[in-house]
């Protein structure tokens, strides 16, 4: 077909009706799939709720409210740091507790500061605005709390900046505790490596760092796994895609150290001072891929995971595959401590209703 004029020679030509060039689908007509379509539909249906507010840029607004341009959605996340911070619910006193809040405003301090970010509010604003926000949405039951600092209108994120203020937001969402439950985990040692402290370090809760999680759990499910292991830049057991992992051994508890490539968990923290109240001996030192394989006991922890028991790797299973003594100990000691129903860790708990940030 001869150009049109003013065309040069071999030239593409944008059709005349926009319709009809590369036309992009929209989300209803692309085919939803993955590779657990019951987690899949569960994950879409918790997006799609939401409660009537969230915390944004210094007050509680109503969710509809929080709205950024659409140029924003990517740079933004670039340097955007985070913390899940999980809050029991106490059937018995009528309160919500949020558990060890001081230490997660102090790692999302830690994580802004490393971002070069600055915080505007500080820790005492960041946790009375958690507080606030159960408030607002007036949660009786088991939740999670997600802030998130990113560089917002100032600068696009991947340039080099300094002591830029960060943008806070503060989304939480009802999420019952898994404790109890006697829930066990097929795992995997993954393909894939650790991010590392000179690659991208995963001592700052940084959004970035989640696609290393991401690659490795997707591998784990897509082999029919429910979590991966993932081994650090030296071959040694780093910690799971979300959480932390300890063994069990002849009697000894170990977990890797805050300088294998892990994210310096609350969680883990927690239960390493437990086990040592308990009389269980804890060490924090190499662990080797195959110790995975003939431990006695195994579980990883996190916030989100809370304890949850390993029942084999790679499938070798450990001992008779279900949750093991030390792990069970554990788990019920720490479900008393959540619930407020420990005296010895009271300190560990903030009272969203009762006195607003006092500890019971
Ligand atoms: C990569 C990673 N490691 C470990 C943990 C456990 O940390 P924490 O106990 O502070 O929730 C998490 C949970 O957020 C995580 O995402």
């Amino acid at each position: 077909m001869p150009a049109a004029p003013g065309v040069p020679p071999g030239a593409r030509v944008a059709p005349s009706s926009p319709g009809t060039y590369n036309r992009v689908q929209t989300p209803k007509e692309l085919p939803l799939t993955t590779s657990d379509p019951k987690a899949f539909a569960q994950a879409q249906s918790q997006a799609a709720e939401h409660p009537p507010y969230l915390w944004w840029a210094g007050r509680v607004t109503p969710w509809e409210d929080a709205n950024v341009h659409l140029t924003m959605v990517g740079w933004s996340a670039i340097s955007a740091v985070f913390e899940g911070i999980r809050a029991y619910w106490s059937p018995q006193r009528e309160d919500l507790y949020v558990f060890r809040l001081d230490e997660h405003l102090k790692r999302f301090q830690q994580s802004i500061r490393f971002m070069r970010m600055k915080d505007p509010y500080g820790p005492e604003g960041i946790g009375g605005a958690i507080c606030e926000l159960f408030r607002a949405n007036g949660y009786r039951e088991d939740a999670y709390c997600q802030p998130l600092a990113y560089m917002g209108r100032t600068v696009p994120g991947y340039i080099a900046a300094e002591d830029i203020p960060a943008e806070v937001f503060i989304t939480n969402r009802a999420a019952p505790s898994n404790l109890g439950q006697g829930k066990v985990l097929h795992c995997c040692v993954s393909s894939w490596a650790r991010i590392s402290d000179n690659v991208l370090p995963p001592r700052a809760k940084a959004i970035t760092n989640y696609q290393n999680s991401r690659y490795v759990s997707n591998e784990a499910r897509v082999n029919g796994y429910d979590a991966g292991i993932i081994l650090n830049d030296r071959g040694k057991v780093a910690e799971g895609a979300y959480a932390c992992i300890f063994i069990v051994r002849n009697g000894v508890a170990a977990t890797p150290p805050i300088t294998a490539g892990i994210l310096e968990s609350i969680t883990r923290d927690s239960l390493i001072q437990m086990l040592g109240e308990m009389g269980i001996p804890v060490e924090q030192r190499e662990i080797d891929r195959t110790e995975l394989y003939l431990a006695d006991e195994a579980f990883l922890c996190g916030t989100l995971m809370e304890i949850a028991a390993v029942a084999s790797v790679d499938r070798y299973q450990l001992s008779n595959g279900a949750m093991g003594p030390v792990t069970q100990a554990l788990e019920s000691r720490f479900l008393q401590i959540v619930r407020g129903q420990d005296p010895k860790h009271q300190d560990w708990l903030t009272a969203v209703y009762a006195k607003a940030t006092a500890a019971v």
